[in-house]
């Protein structure tokens, strides 16, 4: 990557820079977030996107939400962060890691009650820090635990992106097929267009291409020919959110991937970390899954594709049963066949 998805540029008042993902490919444009309101806008938008990724944005935007206030109560500091912690929340409904990260950033604030609120903000930027660097390491640990079941040669059809431009690093699923890569192994890769919004034609081949790896962009609706001519050897995407039964919500259309995997004989894997996993949810139907408005469907980049009024159904999201998945490849290892038992083995440890 020519620079970080995201980055903090300065000291706990400072700000955070992001890459404009919806200007990618054609254009590189990097944005200075200043405010919740602007980090808000910017995930609802997908300017920064992917699980990872929203969640280091979530936290460092409790971060903004007081990182130039001159509050001196801690009393007041926290009403300040409740209020941009349900806010930021409020952005995107189904990715966990959002969750997950204002939880852990507003936790570690909590943890210092009394100190003072230089105390508060500290702790809030080091724990969002944290949360960042860690996820640079996951990226690594996944791209590692994936080469089990990474075949040399390997030819690999993903959907969506689940890659650099998702996380802090160098992906989910796309780390596994970078680490590949890193070790010598001969990888192709065939990019799902993803549609409506273009997040495999726009991102994962921009990236896959900026890394010298080859790929081919298909159109969703080709996944089931090339799964049945035999031209895939394997499966991987990403997730949002999976339940304590292994069923794993990702980019819409990823079900239908996994259940034409299963049809031809072709193992389907999620590439996720445990920040993913919310245990509180028993199985895959109970996973808020997002809706987007219309026009992504019928003007997406500006152009009419559909007559103006018609009605429209936009879920973001859909959600593929444990049974479809071969493993879920995590930075604490494999979850093989994943069910209740395996995942909780793994995540709860
Ligand atoms: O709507 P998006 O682009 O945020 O959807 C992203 C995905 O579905 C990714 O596959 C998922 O977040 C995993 S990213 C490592």
């Amino acid at each position: 990557m020519p620079q970080p998805t995201i980055e903090w540029i300065g000291a706990c008042d400072g700000f955070v820079r992001i890459i404009d993902q919806t200007r990618l490919p054609n254009e590189y444009v990097t944005l200075e977030i200043t405010s919740p309101v602007e980090m808000f806008a910017a995930i609802k938008r997908l300017s920064i996107r992917g699980a990872p990724a929203i969640g280091i944005a979530g936290a460092y935007g409790l971060v903004l939400a007081v990182g130039k206030t001159c509050l001196d109560s801690e009393e007041a500091l926290f009403v300040v962060l409740e209020e941009a912690a349900d806010y930021l929340k409020s952005s995107r409904p189904t990715a966990v890691n959002l969750f997950w990260a204002i939880d852990r950033a507003m936790s570690a604030a909590r943890t210092t009650g009394g100190e003072g609120v230089d105390a508060v903000r500290s702790a809030l930027f080091e724990e969002a820090r944290a949360i960042h660097e860690e996820d640079m390491a996951v990226c690594r640990k996944i791209g590692q635990v994936g080469q089990q079941i990474m075949p040399d040669p390997a030819r690999v059809l993903t959907h969506c992106n689940a890659g650099a431009l998702a996380t802090a690093d160098y992906g989910t699923a796309l780390a596994v097929i970078y680490r590949a890569n890193e070790l010598g192994k001969r990888v192709s890769v065939m990019a799902d267009e993803t549609r409506p919004l273009l997040q495999g034609s726009r991102l994962t081949a921009w990236e896959l291409m900026n890394a010298g790896i080859d790929v081919k962009v298909i159109c969703d609706n080709t996944a089931a020919a090339v799964l049945k001519a035999g031209m895939v050897d394997l499966v991987i995407t990403g997730a949002d959110r999976i339940a304590a039964n292994g069923d794993a919500a990702n980019k819409v259309g990823t079900l239908g991937v996994a259940v034409l995997a299963h049809e031809f004989g072709v193992p389907f894997y999620v590439a996720a970390p445990v920040s993913t996993f919310d245990m509180s949810i028993s199985e895959g139907d109970l996973i808020p899954i997002e809706e987007r408005p219309p026009e992504e469907v019928t003007e997406g980049f500006s152009v009419r594709t559909a007559p103006a009024g018609v009605g429209v159904f936009c879920p973001a999201f859909d959600v593929t049963p444990a049974r479809y998945i071969s493993a879920i490849i995590t930075e604490r290892g494999l979850i093989s066949r994943p069910d209740v038992a395996s995942v909780a083995q793994v995540v709860d440890g």
